[in-house]
């Protein structure tokens, strides 16, 4: 199966067609994985210059404004914004381009240190015209350009410009002063090449391509190439010519704008790794042992003074909240609640200066997450929002944040926004740590290097995934499910439940272990099936006498467990084993295979796993 992370959309097309309605149909093509604004840059050969036209809004918003012209070209390079840095704006829409206007570029990824490259670029003389990350890409090739003398061509300048960037790009760039050629690099976000008849195409995921051709190459990390209408090259960063393979994309539009995955939520699971990667990526300072959160440095003092943390958010970002709470108290010693938002905007809460609510919401846009934050503020807490979709509302409100940089999440049932979530709490847990001195180093650096072994570690859970639809297939004729766990894995049952709830629309119930001898184990029996987390962790034995419990009234197990673990292949009906790591970090890991058997017990019932019966992505409704 091939594996595609994007953030969002990049197409070119060079050769003897008009380049502009393909470039913009590709767009179209690739609008499903959501986004904020559209652009393109052509190269028109009549007046030797590079046209362009970008706005926020759809890719219709920018057709509407290029109807008005009638540019005709042969070269030309669109792309989708999924802002990360920069709200989402005409000025911050791409293709950027270098002072003189003579160099146009498109960027997926992340630069990571594009703070210290804009500083230094700055110096030089640069002026920059947005808020963006991928701004300094081009000023970068600029300079080697300049440096060169007008004797380097991009192909040469790319790669040396590329070398002090720190993140992940594909990006595709065009020149007026090298015309007739589309340059493309790539690192940590795909760019495919589409080979047609003395035509070539580029674009960040196979949909924008399958259309015009089906013999595509996949450019690797660290290597470019140079698409003219006559011919293709790929390089690595050290121009050395690679011979690549051509492969033929057997999918049809459909499954490309998957990635080949059957389903959006299953490409999603699939992208937990990359997500967690991604919002870890330039945050942790190994080295020092510190976190680094952007979007807090300017609170440091204020938050210092937090006295009390209460953590708000619907649906399954109320359960990551919940794996927040035990964070901020081990990590950070800060006395934490987490209240349903729908419950607290209502409940008058008894808050104020000293107070920090924390909002958590991968669209930043559901309504009752939005009226917490308002009530919030009203009383005077400090608003800090854990949210996926940059320029939402929620984001635009709080006072400060983290932005979770993992994606699009097409989805309804939210899968890596979640490990994204428990991902980014970890991170403000340990930086309210880091500030308060609230724990000591060697436990700081425990924990930093375990999280981030902790996308590797997912990768080998996902590994499993046949395994996980046998056991989904095994169980597909229960009609009821009670997910119980302790501690982390309490969190992590009532997500499991309710992941199972919303797209197979079976019974299930997500228990603290400890609480099902006051009552619900009055239901168990030999069709009453118990998910049991039970990783090897502090709370291991009393969940094992939970188990035993159940096993006594004819229940059946079925156990998350820590691999290695004997005493629990005697005790359940069936085991998925996960790696070892930090009880704290194991959400991360236990909640995989409760997603995937959710996911193919929807699946094998034939139910519409990406856009369940009665819900939405987003609630904007109260
Ligand atoms: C989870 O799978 C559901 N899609 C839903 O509970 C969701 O988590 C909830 O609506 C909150 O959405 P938000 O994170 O965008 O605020
Ligand atoms: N980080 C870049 C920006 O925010 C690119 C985002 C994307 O991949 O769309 O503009």
């Amino acid at each position: 199966m091939f594996y595609n992370y994007n953030m969002c959309g990049i197409v070119g097309y060079i050769g003897k067609k008009s380049a502009l309605p393909i470039v913009l149909e590709g767009l179209k093509r690739l609008e499903y994985r959501g986004y904020d604004s559209a652009g393109v840059a052509l190269w028109d050969q009549g007046s030797g210059k590079i046209l362009w036209e970008k706005t926020t809004g759809r890719v219709a918003a920018l057709e509407t404004r290029l109807s008005e012209k009638s540019w005709e070209s042969h070269t030309a390079i669109g792309h989708t914004r999924w802002a990360t840095h920069g709200k989402p704006s005409d000025k911050n829409s791409h293709p950027h381009a270098d002072c003189a206007e003579n160099i146009f570029l498109v960027h997926n990824g992340i630069v990571e240190n594009y703070a210290e490259l804009k500083e230094a670029l700055t110096r030089e003389g640069h002026v920059f015209r947005s808020e963006t990350d991928t701004e300094v890409l081009v000023h970068l090739v600029e300079r080697e350009l300049t440096m060169g003398n007008g004797k380097v061509v991009l192909e040469d300048a790319l790669p040396e410009a590329l070398r002090h960037v720190i993140g992940t790009f594909g990006l595709a760039l065009i020149s007026k002063n090298d015309p007739g050629k589309i340059v493309v690099a790539r690192r940590g976000s795909p760019i495919i090449l589409g080979l047609g008849e003395k035509e070539y195409l580029i674009a960040s995921d196979a949909s924008a391509i399958v259309e015009h051709t089906k013999n595509v190459v996949y450019l690797h990390d660290n290597e470019m190439a140079v698409l003219t209408p006559e011919d293709l090259k790929i390089y690595n960063f050290s121009k050395k010519i690679l011979n690549k393979s051509i492969d033929k994309i057997d999918w049809d539009l459909e499954s490309a704008q998957k990635g080949g995955y059957k389903h959006f939520m299953q490409k999603e699971i699939f992208e937990g790794p990359e997500a967690l990667r991604n919002v870890l990526r330039g945050r942790i300072l190994s080295d020092i042992g510190k976190v680094k959160l952007g979007g807090l440095k300017d609170l440091e003092k204020k938050l210092k003074n937090i006295k009390r943390i209460i953590i708000t958010a619907c649906g399954t970002s109320y359960y990551s909240g919940l794996i927040g709470k035990y964070y901020f108290e081990e990590f950070a010693k800060i006395p934490a609640s987490v209240e349903h938002a729908s419950e607290f905007r209502y409940g008058n809460p008894a808050i104020g200066e000293g107070d920090a609510v924390i909002l958590i919401s991968q669209s930043g846009e559901t309504a009752d997450t939005l009226q917490a934050l308002r009530e919030a503020k009203k009383r005077g807490a400090l608003t800090l929002g854990i949210v996926n979709t940059v320029g939402s509302t929620i984001a635009r409100e709080s006072d400060a944040g983290v932005y979770n940089h993992a994606g699009p999440e097409i989805g309804v049932a939210s899968t890596k926004a979640f490990i994204s979530q428990v991902g980014a709490l970890s991170l403000i847990a340990l930086y309210f740590a880091g500030n308060r001195g609230t724990l000591p180093e060697t436990l700081v650096n425990k924990i930093l290097p375990e999280l981030k072994l902790m996308p590797g570690k997912m990768e080998q859970i996902l590994k499993k995934d046949k395994e996980i639809k046998k056991l989904a297939k095994k169980y597909l004729k229960y009609k009821n499910f009670i997910y119980f766990g302790r501690k982390y894995q309490f969190p992590v049952a009532m997500e499991g439940a309710l992941k199972l709830k919303e797209i197979s629309y079976k019974h299930a119930e997500g228990y603290a272990a400890g609480e099902m001898k006051h009552g619900p184990i009055a239901l168990i029996d030999e069709n009453f099936p118990v998910f049991a987390l039970v990783p090897k962790d502090a709370v291991y034995e009393k969940t094992i006498s939970n188990i035993e419990e159940i096993r006594a009234r004819g229940g059946k197990i079925i156990a998350v467990a820590t691999e290695g673990d004997e005493k629990i292949k005697k005790l359940a009906d069936d085991v998925v084993f996960i790696p070892e790591t930090l009880e704290a970090l194991s959400p991360l890991l236990s909640v995989i295979p409760l997603q995937l058997f959710a996911y193919h017990t929807a699946d094998l019932l034939g139910l519409d796993v990406d856009k369940p019966r009665n819900l939405a992505k987003s609630v904007t409704v109260e």
